[in-house]
């Protein structure tokens, strides 16, 4: 029996579906596939990473994905005249969120500023200007968000320095985890300017020789542990990849709701925000590198969510829970999102996306 071929989307519907998959995910997975209904209905049949990605043992992060994924089809679907109306069917579990989303010809809807900043939007890695942002920028910002989230700001260096003693150590729980081992490995495609479904070398941030100690170590487990062990392995790619760009940023920034996140509609909305907040920061001419991973693992911490069979490195995630919440504050539990941000050149290498074609499903 032959499995029936996905509707290919025409017209309107593919070109706001070609805008949409350049919404940005973790790891570049793309946690969407689009089910076409008809000219005004597609099905976002969502996923996570769970199984795989010790950053996604809730699917929160995937969640926020799928955010972003709404609002990008929303702001695309502005261009055409169209408000987008988006329900999520309770039934179905918290591993495949599944949203119908609806497309409405309205007189009213004029095309958002933001749309030429979607496919624009790309994460920057590397050292940015250390310049501070201006008044307007920030109150851009501020405004990007909505009213039920805030955002403050971590600026000047002393401040940053703080940011980048957290990163730093954060940055050697994750590569020192065993259960990371995976995702690092696979994620990133090597030798690579460009990459459709994950994350390029180029745009890691870490200079050619670094690059290809990494990929010579990150082949198995054991080199890795060999080269942590006595070769202090961790530190070059974390002095570039977490140490120096927080401090060569203009500010770090969080983004916190007005109430605790708890359910998937709470990321989901905040994964709305934060990409509002990022493709803002694009039409300003900014970069933003997102610094989740700090919010993640002190989130497991809180919640007892088993991350890892080590105690040390429980251990070790407990004491950097600390040092994010004197850094972020003692309302921590209410940052969706953190990252650094500044004014930058635009990326050379960067993540690209899966063609259309590959993110059709059949009915
Ligand atoms: C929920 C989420 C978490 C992310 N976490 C990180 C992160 O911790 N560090 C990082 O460098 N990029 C992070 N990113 C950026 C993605 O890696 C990036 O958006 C994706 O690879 C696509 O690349 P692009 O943004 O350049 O299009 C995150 C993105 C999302 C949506």
């Amino acid at each position: 029996m032959t499995s029936p071929m996905p509707t290919v989307p025409v017209g309107v519907m593919a070109q706001i579906l070609e805008l949409a998959r350049w919404a940005p995910s973790g790891d570049n997975s793309q946690p969407w596939r689009f089910e076409v209904v008809d000219k005004n209905h597609v099905i976002i049949h969502g996923f996570d990473t769970r199984e795989h990605c010790v950053y996604d043992l809730k699917g929160e992060p995937s969640q926020m994905s799928l955010g972003a994924l709404l609002e990008t089809l929303s702001i695309a679907a502005s261009g055409h005249g169209l408000e987008t109306t988006v329900q999520r069917r309770p039934e179905m579990p918290d591993t495949a969120p599944t949203f119908d989303v609806r497309f409405t010809p309205n007189a009213e809807i004029s095309a958002d500023p933001l749309i030429p900043c979607i496919t624009a939007r790309s994460v920057h890695r590397k050292p940015m200007s250390i310049r501070r942002l201006t008044r307007d920028e920030k109150k851009s910002l501020e405004d990007s968000v909505g009213l039920a989230y805030r955002l403050e700001w971590i600026e000047g260096f002393r401040s940053k320095w703080t940011v980048a003693r957290l990163m730093f150590g954060n940055a050697k729980l994750r590569l020192t985890l065993p259960e990371a081992y995976r995702t690092h490995r696979d994620v990133i495609q090597w030798n690579a300017r460009y990459s459709e479904n994950r994350v390029p070398d180029k745009a890691l941030g870490v200079d050619p020789l670094t690059v290809r100690l990494m990929q010579f170590v990150m082949q198995s487990w054991s080199r890795v542990e060999l080269f942590n062990r006595y070769l202090a392995g961790t530190v070059a790619p974390r002095i570039q990849m977490d140490f120096v760009p927080s401090l060569a940023c203009g500010a770090h920034f969080v983004i916190k709701a007005q109430r605790r996140p708890t359910t998937m509609d709470d990321f989901v909305a905040a994964g709305r925000a934060m990409q509002r907040c990022w493709l803002t920061a694009t039409r300003l001419g900014l970069f933003q590198q997102p610094e989740l991973t700090p919010l993640i693992f002190s989130r497991y911490i809180r919640e007892g969510t088993t991350f890892t069979a080590h105690s040390a490195l429980t251990a070790q995630a407990r004491r950097l829970e600390e040092r994010a919440r004197a850094v972020i504050g003692a309302d921590i539990e209410r940052a969706v999102w953190m990252g650094r941000i500044g004014a930058g050149t635009v990326p050379w290498s960067r993540s690209l996306r899966r063609p259309l074609q590959q993110l059709m499903r059949s009915n």
